[in-house]
Parts: C-alpha cells; structure tokens; sequence
C-alpha cells in the first residue's frame, strides 16, 4: 500500500527480523526520488544488504529499540538516526567511500550527486551529532554521515543507552545539515554549490 508503514508496526516488524515493503512502483517521472517507498526502493535498496549480518542486526535492534522510544518520546531523534544510516548512509571502505542507504541506492540522481558531485559534506559519523541534526525529505542530503563498519551501527544500539543519551539531548537546538561544526570530523567538506540557491527544499526540517 501506499504510504509511510506507521511507527509502532515499523517498530515490530523490525524487532521480529521481519522487512515490510511497499506494493506499488514508482512512474518513470520518479525515478530519481518519491517521498514514499515503492517496491523498487524497499527490495532493490534495502533487502540486499539484510543478507549482511552486522546489518540485518542493527535492522532488528533498531526496532526493539524503536518500540521503547515510543514510550519515552524519542521517536523523531531515531527517525534520524534511520535516515542518516538506513537511508542516506556512506561507508568507507579501502577503496573509498561507498554508498549503503537505501535512499540512495534507489536513486540514480542522488546516486551520481554523491559519486560525482562535490557539494555535500561528509562527516564521520557521530551519534549525538546525528540525533540533533535535521533533515529535509524532498532533495538531496548537504551532509553525509560516514560509518567505518557495519557492526559500528549494532554497537551504538546494543544496550539502550541511545535513548538515555536522547533524553539529555532532546531539549539542544536542532542542528541544520548545512553547517560543519567544530567537533566535526569532516572527510569531505562540501562546496555547497549544489545548495547555493538556498531555500530549495519546500519541507520543513525533520
Ligand atoms: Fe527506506
């Protein structure tokens, strides 16, 4: 169906090692980018990379811990965490940096932008820096956030601190995904020519 899976069925899902995907395919129009996952993003960019072990656990842990965010309120701060990993996320490897979000993954437009274009910055990734940054839905991302290994993703989950780590930082002013901050560890940073004409985006920041 249609649609965005609501946070709760997401959440348990997930916490079963179980993947829902969406029903419908995008047009030809589409194919860069549709705010709602068809088919085409959830199996060709998600499902693939549940055959990884590291992966497919921090998928699962993510739901346990989802479904405990939603009582305490967190479920923004790890809707973040979901989309500058699940979805937008970049790995370096030795041959590079590499793409694993399924955002990207399933979009050719953003796809080249990040192999080709040298607009956006790419941090390494840091959990609370992650949880205050915003994002917007409807183009491509100014800031990538860059993991070592995939078991770095399980790591952060295993043992619930992430959601005491929410409660300290729920009430900091939200980060914008334009800016590189002091504490930053840039790999890559941006020429932000593919953002110069600021506002682009029509969304507000997530
Ligand atoms: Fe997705």
């Amino acid at each position: 169906m249609p649609g965005l899976i609501p946070s709760r069925p997401f959440f348990q899902m997930l916490a079963n090692r179980q993947f829902p995907a969406g029903t419908f395919i995008r047009s030809r129009e589409q194919l860069d980018y549709l705010e709602e996952p068809d088919i085409f993003h959830d199996v060709f960019g998600h499902v693939p990379l549940l055959a990884n072990h590291a992966y497919a656990d921090y998928m699962n842990e993510y739901g346990r811990v989802g479904l405990q965010g939603m009582e305490r309120k967190a479920v923004k701060f790890l809707a973040r965490l979901n989309w500058y990993t699940i979805e937008f996320g970049l790995i370096r490897k030795p041959e590079g940096v590499r793409i694993y979000g399924a955002g990207i993954v399933s979009s050719y437009g953003e796809a080249k932008y990040v192999a080709k274009d040298r607009s956006a910055h790419q941090l390494a990734f840091d959990l609370e820096r992650v949880l205050r940054t915003g994002y917007y839905i409807d183009d491509f991302q100014s800031t990538y956030f860059v993991i070592d290994r995939f078991e770095d993703l399980f790591d952060l989950l295993k043992g619930g601190d992430i959601l005491a780590l929410i409660d300290e930082i729920r009430n900091e002013p939200t980060l914008t995904p334009f800016e590189i901050l002091k504490r930053d560890k840039v790999i890559r940073k941006g020429t932000g020519d593919y953002w110069r004409d600021f506002p682009r985006t029509k969304t507000k920041l997530k």
